[in-house]
């Protein structure tokens, strides 16, 4: 099914399941630990042996040899593969860094050998008997260094000349020059870690040349094709199954060095093998977000109207990598005539920097919104006013291109409302209770709204059941549960009589699970399967399609009416289709909104930060389920207090690795850093994006965060930090 025009009254209109606040299908085989996570599928595959990754122990250079002998005879090993056995893998479509063979090496803890034992520990005790040594080069690890050496690249990441590459609206410098009030600062946010519970994982098997692998993946179809590129297979001899992940935030988007570990283990061994990346190769073989260094500038008149805004960003990245995307919502978020948006990307030899947790958006945002609060300041202006004075209904560099829908004042107005912000002291540390400084802060929330084909396949069964089967992922977002209430609200029937079977690439190709464009994706394109789905019952009842309703557990056309399940009692229905959408995302622009506010409270002595209060007031389409949706948004908010509070990957500039790779070094909020949290969501649907009408929300929850926090200190203590995260220290 073609989307091309915008969605008119549809069977999901009904609303008897969708919209409906629904708990999870799945909850209660994760609450009784049932839910087969990647590791734990002791039974897909028997006589399984572990696998140990080992990774280099330099951040840029040659392996120059390997000594294995000692491992080899250590108690239980079955075999061990060494980078130096093979030639550099070709590398997936969607990977910046070689996962495996050769001498080179590119980053830290790259993977240089696989160990199979009989258990765990013996895979790991012989991975630490193998003796490597390396040719040490030298590597670039610190991105202010290597500034002098960006390149820069335009939207889609590529480099080209600055006139090219570089978005130009008006004439940037001579209206920021002539403008009445200006500010022009930098921010920094660091490098940061996904820091998914659930380590990546894969259990390997070969059955002559095909391999199935066991895993944790958000994009299965990419999966799929990369591991076959890198393996050298044809991707039909290539299958992937992933029903459970214990998280992602990007960093399970991309083919990583547990899934080919496995199979070359498995291959060697003669056996299946299992095998976990160790916590601190999450952090150092996986990929991570790359810190960027952001200039921002913005001019207005006295009236608070913004003449000028500029938002230059630089990253790192190995070479052939991307750049974290901090611009993107400079170019939308706010109107203004003359605009410059400038990336510029510096080769770094540390791991590979990739999305992780709205990438572009959440670090953009996390300058963007405190360089508004400073501007709103500087014009004596209070900043929810100033950013609703500044709001456009149509992409600033474009003015043909109108937003699908844009609700943000109502967002910034209901939460200025439901806050209490008219209660706000415009004076930054005047709020004092005992040893506590107290404060308010907001800022606007912005995430594009991506549109990605999806496909499905729904089969109405001899019993009744409908059956949902495609490779769309669960990263614990509660894809599950929407895709049932998608096909049960298509279908008729309750949810009781539907079973969603995910993440497995004998279904058709989904959207996958990412960017936040997961969820509307997903669903429309199951939407389009039960189009298909119901003109099969309705042709074989002998009812015109175009009649019949579905509800109830019963189809109608005209006065005729039958039990869904008489349709197909002689045989089963099944149909199959995919959603792919045309042009209206280059029509119109589609982007998701929201206001945050956050109440803080700063320790006078030491500097302590204590996030008191929560708000997040969000327009993003329709909310297909209230209850999942919301926990997206209070574990995206909760991420936001992580980058603006604590999270950093600290960089040993002088080996070029992550110090604090583990879970004690890497600090995330935990219950007692968060406290009340609420989540409205406006009343909206977007007849652009989907027949669902609804949109990504997850990640709009974060982006935004972050800033509001910063702001809310500043207001607490008058101490305007733009180095993030903002420990105590920066506030002394
Ligand atoms: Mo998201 S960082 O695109 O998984």
């Amino acid at each position: 099914m073609k989307f091309d025009t915008p969605a008119t009254s549809n069977p999901i209109d009904q609303l008897k399941v969708v919209g409906r606040p629904t708990t999870r299908i799945e909850g209660p085989l994760k609450t009784t630990g049932r839910a087969p996570y990647a590791y734990e599928r002791h039974d897909v595959a028997p006589n399984q042996a572990y696998g140990h990754v080992l990774g280099a122990g330099i951040g840029k250079g040659r392996v120059v040899s390997m000594e294995t002998d000692a491992a080899r005879a250590a108690p239980g090993v079955i075999a061990i593969v060494t980078t130096l056995d093979m030639a550099q893998l070709p590398k997936g479509k969607m990977n910046t860094a070689f996962l495996f063979g050769g001498a080179e090496i590119q980053h830290y803890h790259q993977a240089i050998a696989v160990v199979v034992a009989e258990s765990f520990e013996q895979a790991r005790d012989a991975a630490g008997l193998i003796r490597v040594e390396y040719a040490r080069g030298e590597g670039r690890f610190d991105l202010t260094a290597a500034r002098p050496q960006a390149k820069p690249v335009d939207a889609d990441g590529k480099q080209a000349s600055a006139e090219e590459a570089d978005e130009r609206v008006g004439d940037f410098e001579g209206a920021f020059a002539r403008a009445e009030v200006t500010l022009d600062e930098s921010y920094t946010t660091p490098d940061e870690s996904h820091a998914m519970m659930e380590p990546h994982a894969t259990i390997a098997a070969w059955d002559g040349g095909k391999l199935t692998i066991w895993t944790s993946t958000q994009m299965v179809a990419w999966w799929r094709r990369d591991l076959a590129i890198t393996l050298g297979l044809k991707p039909e001899d290539v299958r992937v199954d992933s029903p459970y992940i214990g998280g992602g935030f990007g960093g399970k988007l991309f083919l990583r060095a547990d899934a080919v570990m496995a199979a070359l283990g498995a291959r060697a061994a003669g056996r299946p093998v299992k095998l976990a990346l160790a916590r601190p190769q999450v952090a150092n073989n996986t990929t991570h977000r790359p810190a960027t260094i952001q200039r921002i500038r913005i001019g207005a008149g006295r009236d608070g109207r913004i003449t000028a805004i500029a938002h230059e960003s630089l990253s790192g990245d190995l070479p052939d990598g991307q750049p974290e995307t901090a611009v993107s919502q400079t170019k939308l978020l706010y109107a203004g005539a003359n605009r410059l948006i400038a990336m510029r990307l510096a080769e770094l030899d540390l791991p590979e920097g990739n999305s992780m947790r709205a990438p572009g958006e959440a670090p953009g945002m996390m300058a963007l919104e405190v360089a508004m609060d400073e501007m709103a300041e500087r014009l004596g202006l209070d900043p929810v006013e100033f950013r609703i004075l500044n709001d456009t209904q149509v992409d600033p560099s474009d003015p043909s291109r109108p937003f699908s829908q844009r609700q943000l004042i109502r967002c910034l107005r209901e939460g200025a409302e439901r806050f209490g912000w008219a209660q706000r002291n415009a004076s930054p540390g005047r709020q004092r209770n005992g040893r506590w400084l107290t404060g308010l802060g907001m800022a606007a929330g912005f995430r594009n709204n991506l549109v990605v084909k999806s496909g499905a396949r729904v089969r109405l069964g001899t019993d009744g059941m409908v059956t949902v089967e495609t490779d769309m992922t669960d990263i614990g977002t509660g894809s599950y549960t929407i895709i049932a209430q998608t096909a049960a609200e298509m279908m008729g029937v309750g949810l009781d009589r539907v079973r969603v079977r995910l993440g497995d690439s004998d279904f058709p190709v989904s959207a996958g699970s990412g960017g936040q464009f997961g969820g509307n994706s997903s669903t429309a394109g199951v939407y389009a399967a039960c189009v298909k789905l119901r003109e099969a019952v309705a042709q074989r009842l002998g009812f015109n399609a175009a009649d019949a309703s579905f509800s109830d557990g019963e189809v109608r056309a005209g006065n005729r009416r039958v039990k869904l399940e008489e349709a197909a009692a002689a045989q089963e229905l099944v149909a199959e289709d995919r959603i792919e959408f045309g042009d209206l995302s280059k029509r119109f622009q589609q982007s998701t909104f929201a206001g945050h506010f956050v109440e803080v409270a700063v320790d006078a002595f030491t500097g302590e930060v204590r996030v008191r209060r929560m708000l997040a007031v969000c327009a993003a389409g329709r909310i297909l389920n209230p209850i999942s949706a919301r926990s997206q948004v209070i574990g995206a908010m909760t991420m936001g207090v992580g980058a603006a509070l604590m999270e950093e990957l600290a960089v040993d500039k002088r080996h070029g690795f992550f110090v604090n790779h583990d879970l004690a070094g890497y600090e995330v909020p935990v219950h007692a850093d968060i406290p009340q949290q609420e989540v409205v969501f406006l009343d909206e649907t977007d007849p652009v994006s989907s027949p669902m009408k609804a949109k990504g929300v997850g990640e709009l929850g974060l982006c935004g965060v972050g800033a509001a926090v910063a702001n809310a200190i500043y207001n607490a203590t008058g101490v305007r930090v733009r180095d993030y995260p903002v420990t105590l220290d920066k506030l002394l």
